[in-house]
């Protein structure tokens, strides 16, 4: 017979998770007003809210926190941290920041003027956010297929060079500061980026003279894609495939609260000095001394430890290999995903899975409370909640997409619980033609409402 896959890792250290009724869970969400966010984590059996800052860190990193220097200036954690990063990226230059987006405020206070144009593939909600509220445009140039759940691109999360090259044509070169690569595509599904097309983001920038920069959340994720779906990698390490990745571009933002296996933390990186010394500034203002940059040594020291086991194959094979599993098991009930299954959430396509539910009941949000009541698992919408309203006439703006995410922490739960979890859905699914009706707002913030979305059932 042959040996089954099994996880390259023992557990030594258990958190207790607690189990409920369906009918405490009904009153729970109630209280909640139906918004998910507003569950305290004791009433969550299952929790694929995120995938940042929620993974397990390993003993070796639990040794190097109690290594870490809290100096203000000058920090041993700092210096190790700083060539590791060098080491995986080939940037010289090096900030460390408090999470991602910070590092985005400090990078993008450098880079991005009023007026300005950063095309990119799906930026990311904060990363979008830095770029408005220097009233500046993003424009998503991500590839058609990725707005197709069922097209079986292997590199959905690629950037689509016609649509790219016509917002350079449009628009004055000098008021397009960088293009931004985002590995992988969170936004589109978790979905990879091939090489080739970074390659030949990176030929036409250059001609153009217009840097790229990487936001890299997932970047080892992006790495291991491109090493089992791309042509020629397959014998390449994920670091030597992360360097080359990095080689097309002149920096990078971070959250290492995914890719960098810790709680908390993040960095900028850089290839161009003048632009370092002038992120030095704000990295101070902002976040702390360009020593510890909001972090503390504690945690650059483990992050050096999470960066470097992030990029080891055997950890990537048994991360994805965990979500594809509960992808795969989702595919064979029936119920409808996001193709292929991407690097840390699976996607579910609400449009398919309850079109029964009229859209301005809110369908995603719909299953994603179903999905709470049935299991205790706690998921999250990217749909017509999240895509809020439209500024001027106030009225829902209705995204292609109706989608449930679950995103997977790592190294946190068990086969087990990829079972447990694809059960619950099964049984949903099963019984999904009941479901006729969503949910309804009582009280939303004039932005960004989906945090504080109050709901009553129709
Ligand atoms: N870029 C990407 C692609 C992200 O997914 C995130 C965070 C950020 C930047 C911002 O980083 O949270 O450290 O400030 N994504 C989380 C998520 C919140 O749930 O997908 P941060």
């Amino acid at each position: 017979m042959e040996l089954p896959y099994a996880e390259p890792y023992k557990i030594k250290m258990v958190e207790t998770i607690k189990r409920s009724t369906v009918a405490q869970r009904k009153q729970w969400i109630k209280e909640a007003n139906y918004n998910l966010f507003n569950l305290s984590s004791d009433k969550v059996y299952i929790d694929l809210l995120t995938d940042s800052g929620t993974g397990a860190m390993s003993d070796k990193q639990w040794g190097a926190l109690m290594e870490g220097d809290e100096s203000y200036a000058g920090s041993q954690s700092f210096l190790k941290l700083k060539s590791t990063v060098q080491k995986i990226t080939g940037f010289e230059y090096f900030l460390p920041t408090h999470q991602g987006r910070a590092a985005e405020n400090v990078l993008f206070s450098v880079l991005v003027k009023e007026g300005d144009i950063v095309p990119g593939n799906s930026h990311f909600d904060t990363t979008k956010g830095h770029i408005e509220f220097r009233k500046a445009k993003a424009v998503d140039c991500t590839i058609n297929e990725a707005f197709d759940t069922e097209d079986m691109h292997p590199f959905k999360g690629n950037i689509d060079l016609d649509k790219l090259k016509k917002v350079f044509s449009e628009n004055p070169i000098e008021k397009i500061p960088f293009v931004i690569i985002t590995v992988t595509n969170n936004s589109s599904g978790g979905q990879p980026v091939s090489m080739e097309n970074i390659k030949a983001v990176s030929e036409f920038c250059k001609s153009n003279k217009v840097p790229i920069i990487f936001d890299s959340a997932r970047f080892a994720e992006n790495a291991y894609f491109v090493k089992i779906r791309e042509e020629g990698y397959q014998d390449k390490t994920i670091k030597e495939i992360a360097k080359e990745m990095f080689s097309y571009g002149e920096g990078m933002t971070m959250s290492s609260k995914k890719d960098g296996l810790v709680n908390m933390g993040g960095f900028i990186a850089l290839r161009d000095e003048e632009i370092f010394k002038k992120a030095t500034v704000f990295n101070i203002m902002y976040e702390g001394f360009i020593t510890y940059g909001g972090m503390s040594g504690r945690d650059m020291a483990a992050l050096a430890v999470g960066l470097n086991e992030a990029t080891e194959y055997e950890y990537l094979e048994s991360r994805i290999r965990q979500v594809v599993h509960l992808g795969y098991k989702l595919i064979e009930f029936g119920v409808p995903v996001q193709h292929p299954i991407g690097g840390h959430a699976i996607f579910i396509d609400a449009n398919k899975f309850v079109p029964t539910i009229p859209r301005d009941e809110y369908r995603a949000q719909a299953l994603a409370i179903e999905l709470y009541i049935i299991g205790g698992i706690r998921g999250v919408e990217i749909g017509t909640v999240l895509a809020d309203r439209d500024p001027f006439t106030r009225k829902n703006r209705y995204p292609e997409l109706e989608l449930v995410r679950l995103a997977i922490p790592r190294r946190t739960y068990t086969h087990n619980h990829m079972e447990y979890i694809a059960a619950a859905l099964k049984n949903i699914f099963d019984s999904r033609s009941e479901a006729k009706s969503g949910y309804r707002i009582i009280d939303e913030a004039p932005i960004m409402r989906h945090f504080t979305v109050k709901f009553e059932k129709i």
